[in-house]
């Protein structure tokens, strides 16, 4: 049992499959930290914010939750570059041209580009609002303060930019990779991945745009 598993998840499907699931389980997560951040906008003073943030550090499970979101993201970064290197390695045009689902957009046709982009803005991100911070500030006020700033808007618009990009193609090739998709649906699914990664880019857009144009006050 254990056996199929690890030689199903070596194989190319498997990967695929995989790094399908971590990509919907992050998508989840994305819905979730939207939902969160949204309350930057509940009070001018960030109360709302700052009460949801030490609920979640408090949380006994923050812990858990944060090592599951690490490994995560881990996974599906790791199987995007062993998938993208078998793509690259396949030298059977049959097989490349199944590999890329459906027809060529923008989205597809920049998926690694957008990736490494979206991977790089998280560090940055990381760096800013979890290990650069000064401890006992009111957290709204740090978030307000670095979107509020020139090179705050700068990475903050083209990490989202990447972000939303990166999802008009994510959701159509999960369904697609785990077979979820019937004949007939493929253009419902198309939109509605083209709907996600533009809803989830500019609603993640907003925050930079809105602090910097009306400022961290
Ligand atoms: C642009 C608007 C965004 C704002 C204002 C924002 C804000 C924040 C804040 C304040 C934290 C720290 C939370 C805490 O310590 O309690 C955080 C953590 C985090 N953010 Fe964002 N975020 C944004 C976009 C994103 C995007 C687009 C991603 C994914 C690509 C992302 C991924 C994460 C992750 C993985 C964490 C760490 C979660 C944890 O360890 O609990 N964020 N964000």
């Amino acid at each position: 049992m254990l056996d199929r598993l690890r030689r199903a998840l070596g194989s190319s499907i498997g990967s695929k499959a995989l790094m399908a699931c971590t990509g919907l389980l992050l998508i989840g997560f994305l819905i979730a930290h939207l939902a969160g951040n949204l309350l930057l906008y509940a009070d001018s003073e960030g109360r709302a914010f700052d009460a949801y943030a030490s609920t979640l550090e408090n949380s006994p499970l923050l812990p858990a939750a944060e090592a599951g979101l690490a490994l995560l993201f881990c996974v599906h970064i790791v199987l995007a570059v062993r998938v993208q290197r078998a793509n690259r390695e396949a030298r059977d045009v049959a097989y490349r041209a199944r590999s890329s689902h459906g027809a060529r957009t923008p989205g597809s046709a920049t998926m690694v580009a957008t990736g490494v982009i979206v991977l790089l803005f998280l560090l940055a991100h990381l760096y800013d609002f979890r290990i650069n911070r000064p401890d006992g500030d009111s957290l709204a006020l740090i978030v307000r303060e670095r979107l509020a700033s020139p090179s705050g808007l700068a990475v903050y618009s083209i990490g989202v930019a990447a972000l939303g990009l990166h999802l008009t193609h994510a959701l159509r090739s999960a369904l697609q990779t785990l077979g979820l998709h019937r004949p007939g649906y493929e253009g419902l699914i198309d939109k509605a991945s083209l709907l996600l990664g533009i809803v989830l880019g500019l609603a993640f857009w907003s925050f930079p745009l809105v602090f910097f144009l009306g400022g961290a006050a």
